[in-house]
């Protein structure tokens, strides 16, 4: 089969370098890829958001089946458009996608089929969400409708910070003039956040193995958020059999038969974003694409087939599909440029990849790289996903930290604590 994987972060190279170990698969492209998906296949030079190249690419191709990382295709309706030209695509349609598309429509399905959710009020008008958070208090928190590119959320505990949210989403329209249209004001939770993953054939699901993923920037879960600067599998602590259960029946499956009520049946990765509280799981957020980085270890732990369980997403047949993990513990530390997630300099050159230790044990997924010349050079926040396994967590965290340390850029910065739990 030829495969095209859309994206070219750290999650597409994990998903490509998945995708290639398959036995069926014989050929990998991807769009845009980068330097390190190019060592598995050829990259084509397309943005993931450039549906109408990607359409064509695809045919000349004679591409197999398309495997999309990120959400902003799946949002635009890169499903629809192939499913409409007779290509296999795993993914949802652009109707289910809405439920990471807009916190606004994502709020609403979740008040009509009653899934547990944060209280909260809709504005489209900031005088008046100005005039809620005078009136109502803090804490709130503030979000943005439409993508964000994952900055669109502000848990305000001063008026200031709730004001300021306001005014960057609907007047200063920071994240565009249509994604800043309205904004979601909810109440705040309290309890332990985690990250549910589901594979989705539209009528079944089936959860992946738990993955915790750090936010923080500093070690001891200090310091701003980022897009994660570490995570690892399995995180089964983090999640008792009860609180599995709690989730699947109040939360996955009148979610999956709400979809399906709605003719917008789900068919892809669902990423639940639940916080356990007091009164049971709530859902924080629908993401309709994997974990950047949860996926990268989820994708060293795989034993199926990846390309199986994707085919079997698309032709509804997850119930007669099973999965399978390692027994390993896999963990993923994020090499980040310096000042990430403020603003950073690119173009560092980047040396120590050409080690013999990163093989099967730890293998180094490109997040944010680019080719200068023949010399590999920083190109984003986050710049490298350093992975490995081991027996344990803590040969897991020794082989990682091992490989870490030998790969240098300047200003390089990473969190030593990925796999503790901090209290
Ligand atoms: P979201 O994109 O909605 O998940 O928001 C991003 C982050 O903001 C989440 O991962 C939470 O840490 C935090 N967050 C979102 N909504 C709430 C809430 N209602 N209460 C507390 N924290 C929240
Ligand atoms: N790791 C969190 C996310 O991908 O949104």
């Amino acid at each position: 089969m030829r495969i095209l994987i859309v994206g070219g972060g750290g999650r597409e190279h994990a998903l490509a370098w998945k995708a290639a170990r398959s036995p069926r698969v014989s050929e990998v492209f991807c769009a845009p890829g980068n330097p390190g998906m190019a060592t598995i296949g050829t990259c084509l030079g397309i943005a993931a958001d450039d549906i109408d190249r990607l359409l064509a690419a695809a045919r000349e191709h004679q591409i197999d089946l398309t495997i999309v990382g990120p959400e902003q295709p799946l949002v635009m309706g890169i499903v629809d458009r192939f499913q409409a030209a007779g290509l296999r695509i795993w993914g949802p349609s652009r109707a289910a996608a809405e439920l990471e598309g807009s916190k606004v429509a994502m709020k609403e399905f979740m008040r009509r089929h009653n899934i547990p959710t944060a209280q909260c009020k809709i504005f489209d008008d900031p005088a008046l969400a100005h005039a809620y958070i005078d009136e109502f208090g803090l804490p709130a928190v503030i979000k943005c409708d439409g993508l964000a590119a994952g900055k669109g959320v502000t848990v305000a505990t001063t008026a200031e910070a709730a004001h300021g949210a306001i005014d960057d989403i609907m007047v200063r329209r920071i994240f565009g003039a249509e994604a800043g249209r309205r904004l979601v004001i909810e109440e705040v939770l309290r309890g332990e956040e985690i990250s549910i993953f589901a594979l989705c054939d539209g009528h079944n699901a089936i959860l992946l193995d738990t993955a915790q993923d750090h936010k923080q920037v500093g070690e001891g879960d200090t310091g701003p958020n980022t897009g994660g600067m570490g995570a690892f599998t399995p995180a089964r602590d983090l999640l008792s059999q009860r609180h599995e259960d709690d989730i699947v029946r109040r939360i996955l499956v009148p979610t999956m038969a709400g979809l399906v009520q709605e003719g917008r049946p789900y068919v892809g990765l669902l990423y639940l974003g639940i916080m356990l509280t007091d009164h049971g799981p709530k859902t924080l957020e629908y993401n309709v694409r994997f974990g950047d980085p949860e996926c990268q270890p989820l994708m060293l732990r795989l034993e199926s087939d990846l390309i199986d369980l994707c085919e079997a997403c698309i032709d509804g047949r997850l119930d007669q599909q099973d999965i399978t993990w390692s027994n390993d513990t896999a963990i993923c530390v994020t090499l980040a440029s310096q000042g990430y997630p403020g603003s950073y300099p690119k173009g560092r050159p980047i040396t120590g990849l050409d080690q013999p230790l990163f093989g099967e044990q730890a293998v180094v997924f490109h997040a944010g790289t680019r080719l200068d010349g023949d010399q590999l050079v920083t190109d984003g926040g986050r710049v490298l996903s350093v992975c490995a396994r081991g027996s344990d967590l803590d040969s897991a965290r020794n082989q990682v930290y091992a490989a870490c340390d030998l790969i240098h850029f300047e200003g390089v910065h990473f969190r030593r604590d990925i796999g503790r739990r901090h209290g």
